[in-house]
């Protein structure tokens, strides 16, 4: 299924949309690229929908133009899956240093479960920053690590310790709902 829409609309019926995008522009601001955008009161709006191999995916690009000088602000693009809640363990099989393998958001992105041994619990994509290869659980270590470039991961906080590049692993969003562990989100 795919569809894609252009209109104009106020900021209120466009808030109704971004939440379920767990997004909040009501306050007319917005977080994008790691910058706030102000958002005007009305804006053109166009929305594409795509299924694709099982994943939903919103694109939505808002564009407007400032009034007071007549040039275009900047457009921003969101393209986003609403994230779903997928069962992940119960507590009661959890113990320190426990690793449950699990794919997610979608069957095939496989992720990692770590249940550390303060009890808090950890999860994080199994795709490597670097250039995308698989990470694994080292035990030995206690680490994550990519043997396509010997790169270790800190479980506390997917940090990198070791190996080229800088960013951390993904996080995986947890929350805990009557004993038993769901991925909600992506951090
Ligand atoms: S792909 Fe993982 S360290 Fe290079």
């Amino acid at each position: 299924m795919k569809w894609k829409e252009k209109k104009s609309v106020k900021r209120d019926e466009l808030a109704r949309l971004f939440q379920k995008l767990s997004r909040d522009i009501a306050g007319g601001v917005i977080e994008y690229s790691g910058r706030s955008v102000a958002l005007p009161e009305d804006m053109e709006v166009e929305v594409e929908y795509k299924e694709k191999h099982g994943k939903n995916k919103f694109e939505i690009e808002l564009k407007w133009k400032k009034k007071a000088r007549g040039t275009m602000s900047p457009s921003a693009t969101l393209s986003e899956a609403p994230h779903p809640v997928v069962k992940v363990a119960s507590i009661e099989e959890l113990s320190p240093w426990k690793v449950i393998r699990f794919e997610y958001p979608s069957g095939g992105d496989e992720a990692v479960l770590i249940s550390l041994p303060n009890g808090e619990l950890r999860a994080y994509s199994l795709v490597c920053p670097h250039k995308g290869k698989y990470v694994t659980w080292n035990a030995s270590s206690r680490k994550l690590y990519c043997s396509a470039h010997k790169a270790f991961f800190n479980p506390e906080d997917g940090e990198k310790i070791e190996g080229p590049g800088r960013e951390r692993l993904t996080r995986i969003r947890l929350e805990v709902r009557g004993g038993e562990v769901f991925a909600v989100g992506i951090a």
